[in-house]
């Protein structure tokens, strides 16, 4: 087991539990093992902080809940090269080297296992491999960060603020190490990307997709939101497309009653639709120890038991686009009058087309403040955010698209 961690403490506790007798823990690998130390953990089972002695040892199969691309990708194969299955939860690696360590994997005649990867517990890369093998899908959407979903889902639910939602969601170990990759959409486009290998058989590179940032949703856009019977949450989805693909993660206004709007906390769901079966729902736990941890034992167990989980769809390069249309709402802060004007006349003269709108005023801070709320008709969000900084103006707006 190489990983200490909050999920690897949590494989460690199953492996340990005796539920699957068949499954040995025999090594953990961990940096400053001292402090790691636990004493629920069998005698028999060393403890190390040198990579060489796992390569060494006569384990069948390593788990890595490390993270990280190096040198993880290198230790991993080494573990293949020196005979061992592999299991891993890193959607970094997966998602940017996973063909080569597969195809390493394969040449050795190992398995490389990574169903903990995507959606944490929720068991999607099995069900779009396997369960959905028979059908053409065309669209995958859903919500694939536990971490943006704790945040906006308490924001909306208690009013939280941000930073402590933030807080919150890194101390119930849902957040990356740097936790700028769960709410910038850097998290959850690896995790899309790998969907969208997995579902389309499209090779794509998790740059490829646009990613968009959580950050600077304040609470009055859930006020909004609520009054068009939506709220907000970290949106991917992806669409087969004649050329390739289409695809993007970004925050959006969803309707509150769709399987999307009603995630909550460090939940996850995936919509599949299919040309033949239409829609099909996968949710759950997407993030923290033990439902990740679980991912992780059943992959253990399907190498165990020998069963053929890989998918059989082509692999092929993919063009990616990811200029999706959807109606916009956004909120602008002007400073005055002329700010306001100029705001309006940049959106058209962009091409937007301004479909309602209303203008608040407040006093914040003994200051008056002039709040724009406006619906735009359908564009792409690029075309929007090029619009806003056409505008000029510094001060804070809030831009979502409103997808159903
Ligand atoms: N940081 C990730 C999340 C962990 O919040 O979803 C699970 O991949």
């Amino acid at each position: 087991l190489l990983g200490f961690g909050t999920v690897g403490s949590s494989v460690a506790e199953i492996l340990c539990s005796n539920h699957f007798p068949n499954l040995q823990l025999v090594c953990i690998f961990n940096r400053n093992v001292a402090r790691k130390r636990q004493l629920w953990v069998p005698a028999g089972v060393r403890w190390t902080e040198d990579i060489h002695e796992v390569i060494a040892s006569d384990a069948d199969i390593v788990v890595e809940v490390l993270g990280g691309l190096e040198p993880t990708a290198d230790w991993i194969e080494l573990m293949l090269r020196a005979g061992k299955s592999v299991v891993t939860a890193n959607k970094h690696l997966i998602a940017t080297r996973g063909r080569e360590l597969a195809k390493l994997a394969q040449a050795e005649g190992r398995r490389l296992e990574y169903g903990a990867s995507v959606a944490g517990g929720v068991p999607v890369l099995n069900a779009v491999s396997a369960g959905l093998a028979g059908e053409a899908l065309l669209r995958l959407q859903g919500v694939l960060n536990g971490t943006c979903n704790y945040i906006l889902s308490n924001m909306d639910a208690s009013g939280m603020p941000f930073d402590k939602a933030l807080a919150r969601a890194q101390e119930l170990g849902f957040a990356e190490a740097d936790p700028s990759d769960d709410i910038h959409g850097i998290d959850a486009r690896c995790k899309l990307a790998i969907l969208a290998h997995t579902g389309f058989g499209l090779h794509v590179e998790p740059e490829q997709i646009e990613a968009r940032s959580i950050v600077g949703i304040a609470a009055e856009d859930f006020q909004q939101a609520r009054k068009r019977g939506r709220t907000i949450r970290q949106v991917s989805m992806a669409e087969r497309t004649a050329g390739g693909l289409r695809a993007v993660v970004q925050p959006a206004m969803v309707r509150a009653n769709s399987s999307v709007g009603q995630v909550r906390d460090n939940q996850n769901v995936l919509v599949t639709t299919g040309h033949w079966g239409g829609e099909t729902t996968f949710a759950g736990r997407g993030a923290g120890g033990g439902p990740t941890a679980v991912a992780v034992v059943s992959d253990l167990l399907a190498i165990a038991r020998h069963q053929a989980l890989g998918g059989a769809r082509a692999d092929s390069a993919a063009e990616v686009q990811c200029d999706f249309h959807f109606h916009h709402y956004l909120r602008a802060e002007v400073a005055d009058a002329k700010d306001s004007a100029l705001l309006e006349v940049t959106l058209r003269e962009a091409g937007l087309d301004i479909q309602e709108s209303k203008t608040s005023r407040k006093r914040k801070k003994g200051k008056s403040a002039t709040t724009r709320v406006l619906l735009l008709g359908p564009s792409t969000t690029a075309k929007v955010e090029e619009a806003l900084s056409a505008w000029g103006s510094q001060c804070p707006r809030c831009v979502l698209p409103l997808i159903d």
